[in-house]
């Protein structure tokens, strides 16, 4: 899909995603890739990071991959450590490295709840605090007026509620946390601005098929959604807003791309009997007001 953004729109900037080698990740480092930035890969697979990387170059993106956990403090300094070796400067980081798994709540063992929001939640975190020093205004050679720009990869389930989905909820209501008290601090002091994305189901992705395996499903998945299902695509377009200064006055919120369906719920009746019956339905509460004795009209 063509992008409605100039091509140009982050020439000389710097990108760093951490899970930027597959998913929704992948398609912000490409998007980033072709409006101009160049963009460092950081993720715990090898040979995936390599085939990103290549990927990436041969679509003429000035790219490079970096192995590390986001949950080792040590690893997160180093790759942003190299990436300034590489590329001399940072302007945006990306936190899209996620764990995600189905489990019952009873069945989860507080090891696994931790270790998803130590990935999700603590690894932002981490992340964010060790790219600070490059982030901040005219940091590392930076000669722009502002500051760097962040972006964690959220989630909406923990709006309300997902069913088997606890760790990841807590951990997600965690990274929106994050993003609005670093968006005040880092906001104020440094210029940096922080923001968030809420992905809702984003087709050919890991978190699709885990989260709806077709195995466990009694109808196809399309049939169980009841908005449209988004692409890759759609989260990298708002990952480009929010990066570029399209987005420069935008801080501290987390947006929302779902095409509504947060928000969805089943209607109780059919649109036609609301039409019909409306107006009846008011006369009638009208005529006789529900809860009040007869003796006292
Ligand atoms: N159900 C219940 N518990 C599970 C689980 C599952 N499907 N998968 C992992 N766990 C638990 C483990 O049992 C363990 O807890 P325990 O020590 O009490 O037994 C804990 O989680 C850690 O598991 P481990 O496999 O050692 O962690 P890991 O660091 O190797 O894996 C995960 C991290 C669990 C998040 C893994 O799913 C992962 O890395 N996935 C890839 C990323 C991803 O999911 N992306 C999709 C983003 S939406």
């Amino acid at each position: 899909m063509e992008s409605p953004f100039k091509a140009e729109l982050l020439k000389g900037k710097v990108a760093l995603l951490t899970g930027g080698a597959s998913g929704i990740g992948y398609e912000i480092s490409v998007q980033l890739g072709k409006h101009g930035a160049s963009v460092a890969v950081m993720g715990r697979r090898k040979h995936v990071i390599d085939s990103a990387v290549e990927a990436l170059r041969s679509q003429g993106i000035s790219a490079i991959g970096f192995e590390g956990d986001v949950r080792k403090r040590d690893d997160a300094a180093r790759v942003l450590e190299s990436t300034l070796k590489h590329f001399g400067r940072l302007d945006i980081l990306v936190n899209a490295a996620a764990g995600n798994f189905l489990v019952p709540s009873e069945d989860l063992s507080p090891n696994g709840f931790r270790t998803v929001i130590d990935i999700d939640a603590v690894g932002t975190f981490t992340m964010c605090h060790e790219a600070l020093k490059y982030l901040k205004k005219g940091a590392s050679g930076k000669n722009s007026a502002a500051g760097g720009s962040i972006i964690n990869i959220s989630a909406t389930l923990h709006y309300t509620a997902t069913w088997y989905q606890i760790h990841v909820s807590a951990a997600k209501a965690a990274v929106d946390s994050i993003t609005r008290s670093l968006a005040l601090e880092w906001g104020t002091d440094y210029d940096i601005r922080v923001n968030g994305i809420a992905p809702g189901p984003i087709e050919d992705t890991a978190g699709f098929s885990k989260l709806l395996p077709q195995e466990m499903l009694s109808k196809p998945k399309e049939q169980i959604l009841v908005s449209k299902l988004g692409k890759k695509w759609d989260i990298a377009m708002a990952a480009l807003y929010l990066s570029s200064d399209a987005g420069k006055y935008i801080n501290g919120t987390t947006l929302v791309v779902d095409g509504g369906e947060w928000l969805t719920k089943p209607a109780y009746f059919p649109k036609e009997a609301v039409k019909q019956l409306s107006r009846a339905v008011e006369r009638r509460s009208r005529d006789k007001p529900v809860g009040v004795a007869k003796s006292k009209l």
